[in-house]
């Protein structure tokens, strides 16, 4: 059976990705799931998965050399999936030391360890060991707004947030370990992604949620940037096939080929709420175009993101599936059947769920 350490796991994308895995894999695989539950772990995420065999938890902060190197020892990994980081730009902006040490530190320690436990006396490895770092396309910078400029695997670096530069500077410590070591790992670059799970300090969630209680709807600036929106089933599927079906020491750009404004993906989420709310709904007479509310811009603030995910599609044969239509809507479904998870997580509530779970294991 191939085992998985998964970093982050409790996370947005790592907690849809250990779901994706399950679902495809079943029983054939086990997951290692290796978080710090942090401000944006949670593990009521995994509430379906978490009685599994299959499936372990172990509470632990990436930093942490001996524990990493030991959960290492213990189990004989065979994929590392490295998701763990501080992901959030305006958090970077405010306190940037904290990115430095996940993002860079920790990665850091993830690839030593990997490296200590998997290299062979004669400095290969075998075929069965694979790091995945993923990575993000704030890497590459901003782009213009000419709809015909897209990022690549082949586009500079030029990270602006302490976000994306403590990200870049991870990606480059992969492709060091790699360069050197003949590390086996590959990185993946992906634009932003939305669906269930998603804490509401980043757009989709916090629009959604604001606007089914009727408050402001913050838009940073003109609401003019533009991303790259990518539903994130789509990513833990992309993910899933670079390990199976990449070439080792490559990098993969993914991305959604659906680039909107801000200002576009707000009307959108209201126009759907509409359509979706029930006519005898309280919530159907909040949910209005009057509670937009443009607010200072963010500071740096990168003007557009684009990829074109051409390489992952020749090579691999992913392309995006959901149409953003489709994945708003489920999305926003979700949110619906979810609102305790909304609850929890606002009022932080989410905190108890670990004592509470684990209180006696
Ligand atoms: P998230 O903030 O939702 O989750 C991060 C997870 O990492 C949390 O469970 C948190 O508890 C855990 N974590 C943080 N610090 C840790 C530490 N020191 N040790 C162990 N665990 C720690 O993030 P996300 O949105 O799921 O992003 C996952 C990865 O994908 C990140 O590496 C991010 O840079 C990248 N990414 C995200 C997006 C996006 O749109 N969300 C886009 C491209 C790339
Ligand atoms: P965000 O979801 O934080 O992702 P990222 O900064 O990594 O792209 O923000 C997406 C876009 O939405 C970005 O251009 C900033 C903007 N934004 C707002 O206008 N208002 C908000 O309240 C938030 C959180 C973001």
């Amino acid at each position: 059976m191939r085992t998985y350490l998964v970093t982050g796991g409790a996370g947005f994308i790592g907690s849809n990705y250990i779901h994706y895995m399950f679902k495809k894999y079943g029983n054939e695989i086990r997951i290692i799931n290796v978080d710090a539950l942090t401000y944006a772990g949670n593990l009521e995420n995994l509430k379906e998965v978490q009685d599994r065999e299959n499936y372990i938890f172990v509470k632990a902060d990436i930093c942490d050399k001996e524990a990493i190197a030991k959960i290492f020892e213990e189990y004989d990994i065979d994929r590392v999936v490295h998701f763990a980081a501080e992901s959030h730009v305006d958090r970077s902006i405010k306190n940037p030391e904290v990115f430095v040490q996940t993002n860079v530190l920790g990665t850091a320690v993830m690839l030593n360890c990997a490296k200590a436990a998997w290299e062979l006396p004669d400095g290969s490895y075998l075929p069965c060991k694979k790091f995945l770092h993923v990575s993000t396309d704030e890497v590459y910078g901003s782009l213009p707004e000419d709809e015909t400029a897209f990022f690549y695997e082949t586009s500079p670096y030029d990270p602006h947030s302490p976000y994306s530069a403590s990200k870049a500077s991870s990606d480059l410590l992969v492709k060091a370990y790699m360069d050197t070591y003949k590390f086996p790992a590959n990185i993946t670059n992906c634009s932003n992604n939305y669906g269930p799970y998603q804490f509401p300090e980043k757009l989709i969630p916090l629009i959604i949620n604001n606007a089914l209680q009727g408050k402001k709807l913050p838009v940073y600036g003109d609401g003019k940037n533009v991303r790259d929106w990518l539903y994130v089933e789509d990513h833990a599927k992309a993910i899933d096939m670079v390990q199976e079906k990449g070439r080792l020491f490559e990098t993969y750009n993914v991305g959604g080929h659906n680039e909107k404004q801000n200002i576009e993906i707000i009307h959108i989420i209201l126009d759907t709420l509409q359509e979706m709310l029930p006519a005898d709904d309280s919530r159907k007479k909040l949910v209005t175009y009057d509670l937009i509310t443009y607010v200072e811009d963010r500071k740096g603030h990168d003007r557009r993101y684009a990829i074109a995910p051409d390489k992952i599609k020749s090579e691999i044969g992913w392309e995006p599936e959901t149409m953003f239509k489709e994945g708003i809507r489920r999305t926003i479904q979700w949110f619906f059947e979810n609102e305790d998870w909304m609850k929890n997580v606002t009022s932080g509530d989410y905190q108890k769920y670990y004592e509470e779970m684990y209180k006696t294991k």
